[in-house]
C-alpha cells in the first residue's frame, strides 16, 4: 500500500484524481491541499471515497516524509515551483499534470510555460503516454503528464505516422473540446451565457500542445514533421473529439489502414479501434480511461476520428496509469470501474 498526495486538489483534474484515487486498491492514505479549502472535507467536495480533510499547500509540502507520490494538479508555473520544492526535500516521485515538464526544446517551453523561470532551473520528465513510450523504457521520478489534446492527437497519429505511410509534412487535425479543459476559470469567455449554443476556435496556429504533439511524434518516428491544428471549443462540459486529416503515401484502403491501427493498439487497454470514424462518440469514452478512434481511406486521404475524456484519459486517469507504472502496480489498477457518461 502507498501513500500519495495531490496538490491542486480543487481542481478540476484534482477533482478527478481525487475520486480515482479514493478508489484503489493500492492507496493506503492520500493528503489533498487547498489553500482555500483547508481544514474542510475532502468527501463533502468530491464525493470521492476518502475520510481527510484538505490541508494547505504549505502544510502539505511540510508533511511527505511517507509519501511516494505527489501529484500537481496546478498551473504550470506553480507546478514548477512544487516540483522544485518536493524533489530537493523529499524522495518522492513527482507526477505533473501541468505543461511545465513536457517540452524538449528549451525555447517552446520558455514560451509557454516558463516565462517567468530561468532556463537553467528547466527540468524534463519522463513523458507519460503509455501507449507510445511505454517500450522505451520506465519513468523516472519526474514525470510529465501529457496534454489532453497531445494525448489525443498523438494517439490518432501515431501508428499512421510510425509506419510511415502518411506525408508527415501536412498532418492536419481539428478537434472539439468540452469546457472543463480550460479549467475552473472565471474568464467572462467561458461563462454560459458566452459559451452556451455557440461554438468556436481558438488558439489557431498557437496552441501550446503543437510542440508537445510534435515532440511527441518525432520520437517515434526521428523524421521532421509538421501538425497544422485547430482546437475548437464547443458548449459540453467534458471530452474531446478529434479530427485528423491524412494524405497518404499510396493507396491504402480503409480494411489496411484499420488493420495497421489494430496491429499497433492490440494489448492496449485503455485504446479500442471501432468500425468506422462514425462510431467514435463522446458518450463512449466520457467518465472512464478509455480511447476509441476509427479509421477511413478513399486510396489518397485517410481520416482518424478519435475520443477520449480530457479530465481522466487527458489528465486525471492517464497520471494515474503512470502512477501504477512508477509503484508497479498492473497499468490498469483503479481505472477499470471508473463510471460511464452513459450505457
Ligand atoms: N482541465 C483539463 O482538461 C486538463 C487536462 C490535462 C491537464 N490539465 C492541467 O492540469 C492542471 C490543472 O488543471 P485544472 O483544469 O484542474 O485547473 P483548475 O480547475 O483551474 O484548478 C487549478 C488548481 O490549482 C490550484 N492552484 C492555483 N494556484 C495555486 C497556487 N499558487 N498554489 C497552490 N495551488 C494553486 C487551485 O486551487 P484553488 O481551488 O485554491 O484556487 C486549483 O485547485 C493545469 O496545469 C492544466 O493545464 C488540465
Amino acid at each position: 500500500m502507498k501513500n500519495v498526495a495531490v496538490f491542486g486538489a480543487t481542481g478540476y483534474a484534482g477533482i478527478e484524481l481525487t475520486q480515482i484515487l479514493g478508489g484503489h486498491p493500492g492507496v493506503r492514505a492520500a493528503r489533498f491541499a487547498s489553500d482555500r479549502l483547508a481544514g474542510t472535507s475532502v468527501a463533502e467536495h468530491t464525493g470521492a471515497s476518502v475520510t481527510c480533510a484538505y490541508a494547505s499547500t504549505e502544510e502539505t509540502l511540510g508533511n511527505l516524509g511517507e509519501v511516494d507520490v505527489a501529484f500537481l494538479c496546478t498551473p504550470g508555473d506553480v507546478s514548477l515551483d512544487l516540483a522544485t520544492k518536493i524533489r530537493s526535500a523529499a524522495q518522492t516521485c513527482v507526477i505533473d499534470l501541468s505543461g511545465a515538464h513536457r517540452l524538449d526544446d528549451v525555447g517552446a517551453w520558455k514560451a509557454h510555460y516558463g516565462q517567468k523561470a530561468s532556463s537553467d532551473d528547466y527540468a524534463i520528465g519522463s513523458y507519460g503516454l503509455p501507449e507510445l513510450f511505454r517500450a522505451q523504457g520506465p519513468l523516472t521520478a519526474l514525470v510529465a503528464n501529457p496534454g489532453c489534446y497531445a494525448t489525443a492527437v498523438a494517439l490518432a497519429l501515431a501508428p499512421a505516422v510510425e509506419a510511415g505511410v502518411v506525408h508527415e509534412d501536412a498532418l492536419m487535425v481539428s478537434a472539439m473540446s468540452g469546457v472543463t479543459g480550460a479549467g475552473r476559470s472565471s474568464r467572462e469567455d467561458l461563462s454560459f451565457g458566452e459559451l452556451s449554443d455557440d461554438a468556436r476556435a481558438y488558439k489557431v496556429l498557437r496552441h501550446q500542445h503543437v510542440p508537445e504533439i510534435e515532440m511527441a511524434l518525432r520520437r517515434l518516428t526521428k523524421a521532421p514533421l509538421k501538425v497544422t491544428f485547430t482546437p475548437h471549443l464547443v458548449p459540453i462540459r467534458r471530452g474531446i473529439l478529434v479530427t485528423a486529416q491524412l494524405r497518404l503515401r499510396s493507396g491504402m484502403d480503409t480494411a489496411a489502414l484499420a488493420a495497421l491501427y489494430r496491429a499497433r493498439y492490440e494489448g492496449e487497454p485503455f485504446v479500442r479501434v471501432l468500425g468506422a470514424p462514425e462510431d467514435v462518440t463522446l458518450r463512449k469514452v466520457v467518465g472512464t480511461n478509455h480511447t476509441v478512434l476509427g479509421v477511413a481511406s478513399d486510396g489518397h486521404a485517410a481520416v482518424v476520428m478519435l475520443a477520449l475524456d480530457n479530465l481522466v484519459k487527458g489528465a486525471a486517469g492517464q497520471a494515474v496509469q503512470n502512477m501504477n507504472r512508477y509503484l508497479g502496480f498492473p497499468e490498469t489498477e483503479g481505472l477499470l470501474t471508473l463510471r460511464r457518461f452513459a450505457p
